[in-house]
């Protein structure tokens, strides 16, 4: 599909844009609910994204209209501080109004929002627009901010304005992401590293399961709770803060310490799933892909067995991926609860593939996923009209 958002912009504003930038959704290859708990993680930035166009107005509103959406929301000076009605304006409303606590001046703005993430996917599409809005606000008024501190406003918009507890990850992987390389992040220090993704005779494909993510966000505030308890009861022996600050050795020591079963499993996942990821970052080094889809086997299972974060839907991609030859690895990525899995399968097999997955698929689920092979692709950039 070819739209030309400039024009869009002129027929929905009667002018024309003054600049369209895009920013991209992401991936996680491995290292799933790992961020709010201080570790590493995997992410990789996609060609799936958000674009904006920007144009200043005269009468100081904040108008914000979207080619997915009818709904039009204003905003002013006054009302950029709450929550709208329309729930995905409150992203860039949540970002303007963090900008001007910062004490940044922000005249009246028209936007025109354009996604072709699938909204609930876990592909981050929250992060995205987040991260669009605060990069073209940053990049057209010269505001200043490092790619960092965009980041930081961004989670800060999730977790104060929005209300999710969710961790850095999204945010930073939508802005540092770099064609062809993932990025190996600690999420306690910040610090990162690209590490070139070289997929030799396969790709990767994202397969969205297209169940609604329901009450995912309350559910995944449960499970950021859940590690903080886990956390307080080895308290009662060791100092910490995040749970990733453990070994596995280190946890075996004091684990007798968390009485709850439940908790218990909670804590496990994220002890080996940390593991997990500095096992991966070895073997995508190594170019040993057959040993880093056997971590992302290893992932899934752990999140479906110990952190109960997945379902019948991502099981069911999972299960025919595991027992198919020319796959060599799938797991569920992003938050779980409906969304999305990504699999690792050989070059030329990516038609029968969706063929084959797409009847087991609907034979268990009842309806059909969507199948995309993705490129791992650049950060947030200036673009042109048209988006091909
Ligand atoms: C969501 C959150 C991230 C991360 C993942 C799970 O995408 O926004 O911060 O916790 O879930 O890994």
């Amino acid at each position: 599909m070819n739209i030309n958002l400039q024009e869009k912009f002129a027929e929905q504003y009667h002018k024309n844009a003054e600049a369209i930038y895009f920013t991209p959704g992401r991936v996680n290859l491995i290292g799933e609910h790992i961020d709010y708990n201080g570790g590493l993680v995997m992410p990789c930035a996609i060609s799936l994204g958000t674009w904006v166009a920007i144009a200043p107005n005269s009468d100081g509103q904040y108008r914000f209209k979207s080619l997915n959406f009818d709904v039009e929301t204003v905003a002013n000076s006054n009302t950029i501080t709450e929550k709208n009605g329309s729930i995905w304006a409150n992203y860039p409303i949540g970002v303007i109004n963090e900008l001007i606590r910062d004490g940044k001046v922000i005249n009246g703005l028209d936007f025109l929002f354009y996604g072709n993430i699938p909204i609930g996917s876990g592909l981050s599409s929250s992060a995205s627009i987040e991260i669009a809005t605060a990069f073209a606000l940053n990049a057209y008024y010269n505001l200043g901010y490092d790619k960092l501190a965009l980041v930081r406003i961004a989670k800060r918009v999730e977790n104060d304005f929005i209300g999710l507890n969710s961790g850095i990850m999204d945010q930073f992987a939508v802005t540092f992401g770099e064609r062809e390389k993932a990025i190996v992040l600690d999420c306690e220090t910040l610090k990162y590293k690209m590490v070139h993704v070289d997929l030799g005779d396969y790709v990767l494909a994202i397969i969205n399961t297209n169940k609604p993510r329901e009450l995912a966000d309350s559910k995944y505030n449960e499970r950021v709770a859940e590690c903080q308890t886990a956390v307080k009861f080895l308290n009662e022996e060791i100092t910490l803060r995040y749970l990733c600050e453990l070994s596995a050795e280190k946890f075996a020591l004091h684990s007798h310490l968390i009485s709850n079963e439940t908790i218990l499993n909670r804590a496990t996942h994220v002890i080996k799933e940390n593991d997990r990821v500095h096992l991966a970052a070895k073997a995508l080094n190594g170019g040993d892909l057959t040993t880093f889809g056997r971590l992302m086997y290893a992932s899934h299972e752990s999140l479906r067995t110990l952190y109960e974060v997945s379902g019948k839907e991502l099981d069911a991609v999972v299960d025919f991926c595991s027992g198919d030859e020319h796959v060599i690895g799938a797991r569920m990525t992003g938050a779980g609860f409906g969304g999305c899995a990504i699999a690792l399968l050989e070059k030329g097999y990516e038609e029968d593939f969706a063929k084959h997955l797409t009847n087991y698929y609907v034979d268990k689920i009842g309806y059909l996923p969507t199948i995309y092979v993705s490129d791992i692709n650049d950060g947030p950039h200036l673009v042109t009209d048209t988006i091909g």
